[in-house]
């Protein structure tokens, strides 16, 4: 990180913007009482958490599903309970989202699709305090929460552009201020630096409200918005990936400190379907109040070179995105 980015970022840090992210995690989500009835929703990691709660929420306003999961038995199970419940159509496509081929089929799968998708949202998510590499030779916490939703918008940008209307929902989180002085661009699998489970977690975070500044251009007057939203800090399996002292230590310290993920799943739904948003992207929320985020998340010059390097990463600007997704074989249900 060059000295002239820390100055830049050290004269944007606020007081004021650090009490008010205070005080919007004390508030209460914004409730849509709207029915989203025939609608359909694409939700990543619908499996447990927060994915699967909001997958709850949209199924009992009446929108059907289609989840992205890696897990067949659970998303057989989620299939079940959602489809007995509440009467909703709800299938799944099974994907790895650490892994670039299953990515691109995924995305290019949901993008042959010939129903509109109303709306995205991206949730799936890991939090690892050991660094892990994925097969593509990539940090997994980069792929998951960034690369994972960068490949997927970006592939599916023409579908969604020709609805004419559609939202994408990116599940952030106040932890992208952990990358506080921002990015590395030259060392974004922290090969030349310390790998921490805050830093790369904060890294992903950033890098993905980065990717959302350039989609929201890209997607401007086509009646598509992008838009991210923090799920409150709430209780669910994030970290049992974990060691056995990690998880202690969540279990006896942390978790008795966390809300319900009731708020995560009002908040998406607030900000999926109501009406008060039509029209806005581009925009942090935590829970259902726009928020400022971390200086380093609101550098566009920044968000320009990672979307470059993004292309580059996610096998993108090289073409092989279709070679890539019919390279595997596809699993749908
Ligand atoms: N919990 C919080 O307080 C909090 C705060 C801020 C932001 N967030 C964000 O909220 C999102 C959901 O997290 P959560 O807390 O609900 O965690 P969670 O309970 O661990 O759920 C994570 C979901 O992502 C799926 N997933 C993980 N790795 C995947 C992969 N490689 N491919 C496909 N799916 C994968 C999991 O699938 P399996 O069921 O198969 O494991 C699960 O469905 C994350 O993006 C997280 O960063 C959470």
């Amino acid at each position: 990180m060059s000295a002239r980015k820390i100055w830049q970022y050290y004269r944007a840090y606020q007081w004021k913007d650090i009490l008010a992210m205070i005080r919007n995690s004390r508030r209460p989500p914004r409730l849509c009482d709207d029915r989203f009835d025939g609608k359909l929703v694409v939700i990543t990691g619908a499996t447990s958490g927060i994915g699967y709660v909001t997958a709850r929420k949209y199924a009992s306003m009446g929108a059907n599903l289609l989840c992205v999961n890696r897990n067949e038995q659970k998303s057989e199970a989620l299939r079940r309970e959602m489809e007995d419940t509440y009467g909703v159509r709800c299938d799944f496509l099974l994907a790895d989202l650490s892994v670039l081929q299953d990515i691109h089929r995924a995305a290019h799968e949901l993008a042959a699709r010939e129903t509109p998708i109303d709306v995205l949202i991206h949730n799936a998510g890991v939090y690892l305090t050991a660094q892990e590499i994925t097969p593509d030779g990539l940090d997994r916490v980069l792929v998951v929460h960034h690369l994972s939703s960068f490949i997927i918008n970006y592939l599916l940008m023409e579908k969604l552009k020709a609805q004419d209307k559609g939202r994408i929902i990116l599940v952030s989180s106040e932890g992208h201020r952990f990358a506080a002085w921002g990015l590395n661009l030259d060392d974004m699998n922290w090969k030349k630096r310390r790998y921490t489970g805050l830093r790369s977690y904060g890294a992903a975070k950033t890098s993905q409200l980065l990717s959302m500044l350039v989609f929201a251009e890209h997607f401007r007057g086509s009646g598509v918005t992008i838009n991210a939203v923090h799920p409150g800090a709430v209780k669910t399996d994030t970290g049992q990936e974990n060691g056995p002292l990690y998880r202690w230590w969540k279990k006896t310290f942390f978790d008795p400190t966390l809300k319900t993920t009731d708020i995560s799943a009002e908040a998406l739904y607030y900000c999926g379907v109501s009406k008060e948003l039509d029209g806005v992207a581009g925009r942090f929320f935590n829970l259902t109040t726009e928020e400022k985020p971390a200086p380093p998340a609101r550098d566009l010059d920044l968000a320009r070179a990672l979307w470059q390097k993004s292309l580059t990463l996610s096998g993108l600007q090289s073409g092989t995105s279709e070679k890539r997704a019919s390279n595997s074989n596809p699993v749908t249900a």
